[in-house]
């Protein structure tokens, strides 16, 4: 049988095939999109790609893409990506995602929000009917007031967990804090639940990536899908 990771593997690498040399790459966080970041280095080193820049979205990529070899950049020097790959946690049929897992969210959306093409690369266990019933959405927080956001997004409807605990609590590569925020029931509207968490001081950036992927390459058990938005 096929493991999870095969399938990760096959839909990173299906959506390499879409790389040009010369690109400028947006180059994701996770274990699905580090396939990604391996099958490029690799296309580097044998001189089958040439040219590539690729603007990392967490210090864990940018130290994955330096062992492979791949030139990386910013978004001061490149701000616009001809192409994002990364994964996600959720994928609805609006190829509308939940993401940051990783914990990579901020630097994911600030660098996939430029990218003219944003391919969305997963195992078929994370296509949903409705955003919220697999994952919980991620919400990046400042470490001052956190516990106050908390209780204001359980007003919202949702169980927000603190990423690593109080003891040890997970420090996104910004500094912040993450609130894990479960929905019981899914997410009834994702696009005011966006604008809600965007207009709230002290909320840095949250998971829902809503249109943003124009493409989507699905593997599962009966092989690859593509998706278009
Ligand atoms: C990183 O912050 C995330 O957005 C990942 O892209 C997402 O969590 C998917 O990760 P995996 O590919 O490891 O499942």
């Amino acid at each position: 049988m096929t493991s999870v990771n095969d399938l990760k593997r096959q839909a990173a690498e299906k959506a390499v095939d879409f790389v040009e040399s010369g690109m400028v790459l947006g180059l994701g966080t996770g274990s699905t999109a580090s396939y990604a970041v391996q099958k490029i280095g690799e296309l580097l080193q044998a001189g089958k790609l040439r040219g590539i820049v690729g603007v990392p979205t967490s210090e864990a990529t940018a130290a994955l893409a330096r062992q492979y070899g791949i030139p990386l950049s910013s978004l001061a020097d490149h701000p616009v990506i001809d192409l994002a790959i990364d994964g996600a946690d959720e994928i609805d049929p609006h190829l509308d995602l939940i993401k940051g897992l990783g914990g990579a969210l901020l630097r994911e959306k600030m660098i996939e929000l430029e990218a003219r093409r944003f391919i969305v690369v997963a195992d078929a266990g994370k296509l949903v009917d409705r955003l919220g019933t697999r994952s919980p959405v991620p919400v990046e927080v400042t470490r001052f007031g956190w516990r106050h956001q908390a209780r204001w997004l359980e007003s919202l409807g949702c169980i927000p967990n603190l990423r690593g605990g109080e003891s040890d609590p997970f420090i996104t590569d910004n500094g912040n804090y993450i609130l894990d925020c479960t929905f019981p029931n899914g997410i009834d509207n994702p696009a005011e639940l966006d604008t809600i968490l965007h207009n709230r001081t002290g909320v840095v950036e949250h998971g829902l990536f809503l249109g943003m992927a124009t493409d989507a390459v699905v593997a599962g058990p009966d092989g690859l899908r593509l998706l278009r938005r």
